[in-house]
């Protein structure tokens, strides 16, 4: 199994280009399914959960061809296996992500339940519940969600939670549901945005995507497009975050900031001087670092997906930092491994109080989810000595080359088998 060895205590120095947002490519290629035309998409990151869902499309009749340089052509005109097994539900939670657009192109979809995940419970409920209202015949067996319906009817849904895969999923079954649908409390994030794009450039009729209520007037039928995939806005973070921690001095480019701007805001608030483009970040952590408090909610709030990274920061920030999660309930995991570098956290319940010391010493650490892996890496950055950082493989999930990006950026950085 790969580790990660990380020599910290160098400041990042450089320019580095950020990838495409794996949490829009996920839905965008599900997207493909809608259609029996062929989909094209460009800047897709090359990531382990890319290809899981690439793996899980082709085994579902989809033809998938994927370049090294990131365009994905997918020609779903034959779809004749409309499953989704646990196998690779298991290991990708946002497999979830196919039972809408299988079941409004073909009439059915079995899709296995994705079970608990590392980070809390995560059911799928509002997902099974707007297809229902979608008209979806659907029962829960062995596991798998079986969903039938002839053709799905427009209706009017409303989230009891804000849900960015149910938004998602209720967007695709709806551009070919009859009739329209009113998604009401839906989730704004930008990579439902840029989905809905895609799906627009299919020939789907989408207003209000990126507000809370998304209305969709469904088509008999969507035709192939071409699609370029958002940055990813969550890997943005983690560079801007690993610049402000290390004192470095970083451009960011191809980035799209205005999908970041509470994370910005918050990590100025916390000293670091951020200028900001059209299409790129610069980022310079020369003065001290102040405490912050974060509280993640749903967007534009500060996001959940980058709650761990910035708690690697406020380890050595001046001051106390109250950090508060309120989407996923056992999101916490990284506390225990930044204590192993020395970090002084409290947590209760789901709030950590994040005391900054003066230095982090290098340790093995273990990476238990995504950003968890990114909250280290950051962490070994900053520390002082050798941190081994063990189960990587949570961080090819979601970060394309993320040790090539920082080793160019003057990290003393080294993947080892
Ligand atoms: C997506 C992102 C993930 C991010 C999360 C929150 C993708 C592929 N993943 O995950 O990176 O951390 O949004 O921003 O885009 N919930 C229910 N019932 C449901 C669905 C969700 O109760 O049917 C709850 C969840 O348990 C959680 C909250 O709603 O507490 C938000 O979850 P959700 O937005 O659905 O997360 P994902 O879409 O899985």
């Amino acid at each position: 199994m790969d580790k990660l060895v990380i020599h910290g205590g160098v400041p990042l120095e450089g320019r580095v280009r950020v990838s495409g947002a794996k949490n829009a490519a996920l839905p965008i290629l599900c997207a493909a399914l809608l259609t029996r035309e062929r989909v094209t998409l460009t800047n897709v990151p090359r990531l382990n959960d890319v290809r899981t869902m690439q793996s899980l499309l082709s085994q579902m009749g989809v033809r998938v061809h994927a370049t090294d340089a990131g365009t994905v052509t997918l020609d779903a005109s034959n779809v004749d296996w409309p499953l989704a097994p646990y196998e690779l539900v298991k290991t990708m939670r946002a497999s979830i992500l196919a039972l809408g657009p299988l079941l409004a192109r073909t009439g059915e979809a079995r899709v296995s339940l994705p079970g608990g995940c590392a980070i809390g419970l995560r059911p799928v409920d509002q997902h099974v519940k707007g297809l229902q209202a979608m008209g979806a015949d659907i029962d829960l067996t062995h596991g798998y969600i079986n969903a039938r319906a002839s053709r799905l009817k427009g209706t009017r849904f409303a989230f009891d939670v804000v849900t960015v895969t149910g938004t998602e999923n209720l967007m695709m079954a709806a551009a070919l549901a009859d009739g329209t649908t009113t998604l009401a409390n839906a989730a704004r994030e930008p990579e439902v945005v840029d989905l809905a794009g895609c799906l627009i450039a299919m020939g789907a009729k989408i207003d209000g995507a990126g507000t809370g209520c998304i209305v969709v007037e469904g088509v008999p039928e969507l035709h192939g497009a071409t699609h370029a995939v958002m940055p990813d806005r969550i890997e943005t973070g983690t560079f801007v975050a690993a610049a402000a921690a290390t004192h470095g001095d970083v451009v960011i480019d191809g980035a799209e900031p205005g999908s970041l701007m509470t994370v910005i805001d918050k990590l100025r608030e916390a000293g670091a001087d951020i200028n900001v483009a059209d299409r790129s970040i610069h980022v310079r952590g020369n003065g001290a670092l102040r405490a912050a408090n974060v509280r993640t909610a749903p967007y534009p709030a500060f996001p959940t997906d980058m709650q761990a990274q910035f708690m690697a920061l406020a380890t050595r920030a001046h001051g106390a930092s109250v950090i508060t999660e309120t989407i996923f309930e056992n999101r916490m995991m990284h506390v225990q491994e930044l204590l192993r570098l020395g970090a002084d956290i409290e947590v209760e319940g789901s709030t950590a109080v994040v005391k900054g010391v003066d230095r982090l010493t290098g340790a093995n650490v273990m990476a238990t989810d995504l950003r968890a892996s990114a909250c280290l890496v950051i962490a070994g950055l900053v520390a002082d000595g050798e941190t081994t950082i063990d189960r990587i493989y949570h961080l090819d999930r979601g970060y394309e080359r993320i040790e090539d990006k920082l080793s160019a950026l003057g990290a003393r950085i080294e993947r080892v088998r």
